[in-house]
């Protein structure tokens, strides 16, 4: 992909194809090394807004460089590897740009189809059967990928990304027009989505994070998935939200997975958009140009503090979590505790240790002179459930 200078104007669109190439990139990897197929979707394709001639600054050429590399280097280590991209663009003219870089590339298994979204769901997912696939879904708004039309894609065997437009929507949430509450429960695919929405408000969460958590339940809900969990990504100039990257997985290693790849996108982000608060700073005092400095990382005082309200808040959900079971695999607890964003396994291993220096529980499993919790192991608790204080 491009260097964030590339995308001048639009960093959050370099923040998201940052996140969307690394994740990507783990999740065939890890999928070739141990099946042949692998799908990836992207459902509103594109090319949009791009400034290279080679289309190096959209998610389809980043899709289609990082899978090859991929390809590569398992054929390279002997792996029959064949993932397989399949492309969807509504407009005919960006559709006829995609099709025609798409139809020179010789070495990628790739299926471009034009129109909407909607209408090809079923025949898309007809035909990733028993696959697992990947499926990016990333709309210019709310509309084109109601509940409903999505149910055969999160009925799969693989995990779904979503670009959650919470700018638009958050603007549209308290209209009056009846209509636009109708679009809403489409999109969240329930008669009555703002019943949900003020029952995460009753229980104390923020407008936005309400709004960001009925998607999620209805997600998880709707396809059946183990761990829904979401990243943030900001407006470059302010500490205002953007929109979601919300994502659905079976696995506690795509859990896992997402929050390593969040913990370099976040940081990424902060490095990348201070630049941007520099260079527009500069351009308005008229000083020097500081741009050359962007990686030098400024503190960020309301990402460290979102940072610390999330881990806190991991934090309690791991308590409760050993309150109420006297045993639980520890996968099991780290795909629960890292679906709060921002939070690592390094955090939540250092929590679990001080929990056993506390007496409070044990890691059975553990031998020798290991200290690191890891899968197959089982955390126990040793104390009475109103012992296990925070
Ligand atoms: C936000 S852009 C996608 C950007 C692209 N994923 C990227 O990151 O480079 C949305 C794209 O979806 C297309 N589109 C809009 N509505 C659609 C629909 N209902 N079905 C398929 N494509 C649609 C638009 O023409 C536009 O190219």
């Amino acid at each position: 992909m491009k260097s964030p200078q590339a995308y001048r104007g639009n960093e959050q669109t370099y923040v998201k194809h940052f996140f969307l190439e690394r994740y990507l990139e783990r999740v065939a990897y890890i999928i070739l090394s141990n099946w042949p197929k692998f799908v990836y979707v992207d459902g509103f394709s594109g090319p949009w807004k791009s400034r290279d001639e080679q289309f190096k600054d959209t998610s389809f050429i980043i899709a289609i460089d990082k899978l090859r590399e991929v390809k590569a280097a398992l054929r390279q280590a002997g792996k029959a590897a064949s993932p397989r991209c399949i492309f969807i663009e509504k407009n005919p003219e960006s559709f006829a740009e995609l099709q025609s870089v798409v139809s020179r590339i010789p070495d990628l298994d790739i299926a471009a189809l034009q129109g909407e979204f909607r209408d090809l769901i079923p025949a898309i997912a007809g035909e990733i059967g028993r696959q697992f696939s990947f499926v990016f879904i990333d709309p210019t708004g709310w509309t084109g990928f109601d509940m409903h039309n999505l149910d055969p894609l999160l009925k799969l065997r693989g995990e779904v990304l979503i670009n959650f437009m919470f700018d638009h929507i958050n603007r549209f949430v308290e209209h009056p027009n009846p209509k636009t509450a109708e679009g809403f429960n489409s999109l969240f695919g329930h008669p009555n989505w703002y019943d949900l929405y003020t029952d995460h408000i009753d229980k104390g969460l923020s407008r936005e994070d309400a709004i960001v958590a009925v998607y999620m339940d209805r997600l998880r809900q709707v396809g059946g998935f183990a761990h829904v969990t979401c990243t943030r990504i900001k407006k470059p100039l302010s500490e205002r939200s953007y929109f979601y990257l919300i994502y659905a997985t079976r696995h506690w290693k795509g859990i896992l997975e997402f929050r390593k790849v969040e913990q370099r996108a976040a940081d990424e982000q902060e490095s990348v958009f201070g630049a941007t608060r520099r260079l527009r700073k500069v351009a308005q005092t008229g000083q020097e140009d500081l741009f050359a400095r962007a990686d030098v990382s400024e503190p960020n005082l309301p990402f460290e503090q979102q940072r610390s309200l999330k881990q806190s808040l991991a934090r309690s959900l791991l308590f409760s979590i050993i309150r109420e079971n006297h045993e639980i695999a520890y996968e099991s607890v780290l795909g629960k505790v890292l679906e709060i964003p921002l939070v690592s396994v390094q955090d939540l291993n250092g929590w679990l240790a001080e929990l056993r220096k506390a007496g409070a529980i044990e890691i059975v499993g553990l031998v020798g002179r290991e200290r690191v919790p890891k899968p197959g192991h089982v955390v126990r608790s040793l104390r009475t459930q109103d012992n296990i204080a925070e």
